[in-house]
């Protein structure tokens, strides 16, 4: 495998600054400085490091964007802005999806990937993995409105959510803890008791918290621990 193309698939540098830093001596194989970045490596019999770290290789990549809102969670939407248009270049062809998703009117925590398994069992019903949302309503929630949607509210088509938590923090805006993920969900809870949501962010995944530094529409990979969180539900 070529060099560059092994760096940028485990998510270190991108092709061209694979290329500079093989030039400025950066990147070692087995210890000896590579100066080509076309050069083939063995990645499973080979240490291939960069600034004298050694580079794993795993073929999934995992992201943790702050999606803004006006994005669409979708691969391919005519007309939309997509949160993959906001990744490198690197990330572009990789088959990634969203764990999910967001609506274009919902901001905060995605975590986009190529791991199909762990996407699946961390959307799956029977693994609880639990979302946090912050939520802002139109008109104020009453108390008894508030413990009704937490046992279960019945929305439009009829079905009836599972228990939730609901933290307000004014009598408009609170937080609110849901394991399942229906579509529209917390949107159609709230219509449910006659009530607006007027702004939606997720928070947290599956206890991956969104990272506090990330402004809408940046993203990092997620942490070898956050790896470990979302790769657990299997
Ligand atoms: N519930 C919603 O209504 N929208 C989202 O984006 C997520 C949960």
């Amino acid at each position: 495998m070529r060099l560059d193309k092994f760096i940028s698939n485990a998510g270190v540098l991108s092709r061209s600054q694979c290329a500079k830093e093989c030039r400025a001596g950066n990147i070692t194989c087995d210890g000896m400085v590579i100066r080509d970045p076309s050069a083939n490596v063995d990645p499973q019999n080979s240490v291939i490091a960069y600034k004298g770290e050694a580079i794993t290789y795993s073929e999934y990549v995992y992201i943790m964007m702050n999606k803004p809102l006006g994005y669409v969670c979708s691969n391919d939407e005519p007309g939309e802005l997509l949160v993959f248009d906001l990744l490198d270049e690197r990330y572009r062809k990789k088959d990634l999806f969203t764990v999910g998703r967001l609506d274009k009117n919902t901001s905060g925590l995605i975590i986009i990937t190529n791991d199909g398994k762990s996407a699946h069992n961390a959307l799956s019903p029977k693994h609880h993995v639990e979302k946090k949302y912050e939520f802002a309503l139109a008109d104020p929630l009453s108390e008894e409105d508030r413990i009704s949607l937490e046992k279960g509210a019945e929305l439009a088509d009829g079905y009836i959510t599972k228990p939730s938590k609901i933290i307000m923090k004014t009598d408009k805006t609170g937080v609110i803890i849901l394991s399942e993920g229906k579509y529209h969900q917390i949107r159609r809870m709230f219509a449910s008791v006659s009530n607006k949501v007027v702004e939606l962010k997720r928070t947290e995944f599956g206890g991956i918290i969104l990272d506090g530094a990330l402004s809408p529409g940046q993203w990092r990979l997620l942490t070898q621990q956050e790896i470990t969180l979302f790769t657990n539900k299997r």
